[in-house]
C-alpha cells in the first residue's frame, strides 16, 4: 500500500529486464487507485522551448506534476515560472509545484533539481547537453531533451556513451527531432521502408530562411555572461545553425538511408551576419554528405533576409521520389503514388511527450532516441567542419578528432577559449586556411 509509483516503475523494470509484458497492464492499472503514481518533472533550462516542453509534458494524459525548474540565470526561470503559472495555463496549475526552494539558478542548478524528479527535460543550449544528460542517467531518471544534443564531437562521444548506460537501465529516452513524432513522416517512412520508392539514391535537405534573434552585449557583463546570453553565435554553445536547425532536415535523410554519412565536403561562410553581435558562425553552409553505399545528401542552409526561404527534405528512390513537406510520393510519370493530408495531425511537439509520459506511466521500455540524436548531431557538426576547413572530411576523422569547444570551468568570471578582439570581433572560420580541428 505504502509503494509510490517510481517504486513500482523500479521494481517492476528490474523483474521484467525489458518491455513490461501485457499482463502487468492490467495490475498497473488496478494499482492505480492504491499508490501515489504521479510522475515529477524537472525542467532543466526555462527558456522558449523549455517553457513550452514543460507545458507539453503537463498536458499529457498522465499524472505529471512538475516539481523543480533550473536554469543559469534568475530572470529566465522567474519568467518560466510566471509564464506557465499565468491565466493562460489555468488548468495547469495544479500540477506545477515548484515553490521557491525548489527553483535552482547557476551552473549547478541541475544537480539539485534531477535528484527530486522521474523525468528530466533537458532544453538549455546544447552545449551543456553531453554534461546533463551524463548526470540524468547516472541518477537513473527517464529524459527528454531537445536536439541537438551536443556541439563538438567530444560531447557526442559523451551522449553516446551515456546513451549506452541509458539502454542498459531501460531509461526512457526522447529525443525533440520531432520529425518522429509526426504523423506525416511516419506515414511516409513506413511506404518507403515498404519499398515504395525502391532504392534511396539521392537526397536534398534544406533549411533556408532569415535567421534568429540577436542579443547585444549589455554594460557589466563577463565574457561567459555575454556568450550565454547570446548563445546562438557561438559554437561551444550552439554548434553553428548548420547544428541548430538544419539537424532536423539532415536527421530525415539519415533515417530514410537508415545509417549516417562517412564523408562530407563542402562551402559556407557569412556575407550579411557580421559585426560584433554575431560572434563565430556562418550564415549559409552547403554541403554534399556522402552514405557508404555513394548516395549524395546535398544539403544546404542559409540564413540570410531576402533570399528565399524553405525548410524541407526531398529523397529519390529508384522508382519515385519524396517530398516531406508536401507529404507526397510520386513515380517519375508524375503519378501520386501516396498523399498524406496533414491538416488533422497532432502536434508532433504534445506528441512525442504524450507517448513518452504514456509508456513511463505504463512502467514500460521503450525509447531510445539518444543514440541516433547523436549521430545525427555528429552528422551535422561533419558538414560544419567541412563547411569551416574547406575540406573532404571523413565520419571516422571527425568523430575520433577530440574536438571538445567548452571552457575548463563554468564560472561567470571563467578564462574562455573564444575571446573577442580590441574591436570585439571574434576570429571566424576561412575555409582553405582553418583546420578542421
Ligand atoms: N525541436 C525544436 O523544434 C526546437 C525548437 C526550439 C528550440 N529547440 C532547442 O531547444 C534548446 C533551447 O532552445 P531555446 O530556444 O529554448 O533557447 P532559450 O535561450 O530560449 O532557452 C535556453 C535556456 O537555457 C538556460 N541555460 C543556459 N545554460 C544553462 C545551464 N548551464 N543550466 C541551466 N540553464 C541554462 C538559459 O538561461 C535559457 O533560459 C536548444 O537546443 C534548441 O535547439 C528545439
Amino acid at each position: 500500500m505504502s509503494q509510490t509509483r517510481r517504486d513500482f516503475v523500479k521494481s517492476t523494470s528490474l523483474i521484467t529486464g525489458s518491455l513490461i509484458a501485457a499482463p502487468f497492464l492490467s495490475e498497473a492499472s488496478m494499482f492505480n487507485s492504491l499508490v501515489d503514481d504521479t510522475i515529477k518533472v524537472a525542467l532543466i533550462g526555462c527558456g522558449g522551448r523549455g517553457t513550452g516542453a514543460a507545458i507539453q509534458a503537463l498536458s499529457t494524459k498522465q499524472n505529471v506534476k512538475l516539481v523543480a525548474m533550473a536554469d543559469a540565470f534568475q530572470d529566465r526561470l522567474d519568467s518560466c515560472y510566471k509564464e506557465i503559472t499565468g491565466d493562460d495555463f489555468e488548468n495547469l496549475k495544479s500540477k506545477i509545484d515548484v515553490p521557491a526552494d525548489r527553483r535552482f539558478v547557476g551552473f549547478d542548478a541541475y544537480l539539485k533539481a534531477i535528484p527530486l524528479a522521474d523525468v528530466v527535460i533537458l532544453t538549455t543550449p546544447p552545449g551543456f547537453r553531453p554534461l546533463h544528460f551524463e548526470a540524468a542517467v547516472n541518477a537513473g531518471k527517464h529524459i527528454f531533451m531537445e536536439k541537438p544534443v551536443a556541439t563538438d564531437p567530444a560531447g557526442v562521444q559523451r551522449v553516446l556513451a551515456a546513451a549506452e548506460k541509458a539502454k542498459a537501465k531501460k531509461l526512457n529516452v526522447v529525443v525533440g527531432l520531432q520529425r518522429h513524432y509526426q504523423t506525416s513522416y511516419r506515414e511516409l517512412m513506413k511506404r518507403l521502408q515498404d519499398g515504395m520508392v525502391g532504392d534511396v539514391v539521392s537526397a536534398s535537405a534544406w533549411w533556408n530562411n532569415d535567421g534568429v534573434w540577436v542579443n547585444p552585449r549589455k554594460a557589466g557583463q563577463t565574457e561567459m555572461e555575454y556568450q550565454m546570453r547570446n548563445w546562438y553565435y557561438f559554437n561551444w554553445l550552439c554548434g553553428d545553425h548548420i547544428t541548430e536547425q538544419h539537424i532536423h532536415n539532415i536527421d530525415v535523410i539519415n533515417w530514410a538511408k537508415n545509417s549516417y554519412p562517412v564523408k562530407a565536403r563542402g562551402t559556407g561562410g557569412r556575407e550579411v551576419r557580421k559585426g560584433k553581435d554575431y560572434g563565430e558562425i556562418f550564415d549559409h553552409h552547403i554541403v554534399e554528405f556522402e552514405y557508404a553505399d555513394g548516395t549524395i545528401l546535398n544539403s544546404q542552409c542559409r540564413h540570410i533576409k531576402g533570399t528565399w526561404a524553405k525548410v524541407d527534405e526531398l529523397v529519390v528512390g529508384t522508382k519515385g521520389k519524396i517530398m516531406f513537406d508536401a507529404g507526397h510520393i510520386t513515380d517519375y510519370k508524375g503519378n501520386t503514388l501516396f498523399k498524406h493530408n496533414g491538416s488533422k495531425d497532432p502536434n508532433p511537439y504534445q506528441v512525442e511527450h504524450d507517448e513518452l509520459f504514456e509508456v513511463i506511466a505504463k512502467g514500460q521500455y521503450k525509447f531510445a532516441d539518444a543514440e541516433n540524436g547523436a549521430k545525427s548531431t555528429m552528422t551535422s557538426i561533419l558538414g560544419r567542419m567541412a563547411t569551416y576547413s574547406g575540406q573532404v572530411i571523413t565520419w571516422d576523422k571527425a568523430i575520433n578528432s577530440g574536438l571538445d569547444l567548452a571552457p575548463k570551468t563554468f564560472a561567470w568570471d571563467a578564462d574562455m577559449p573564444l575571446k573577442p578582439d580590441a574591436n570585439g570581433l571574434y576570429p571566424v572560420a576561412v575555409p582553405g586556411k582553418t583546420k578542421f580541428v
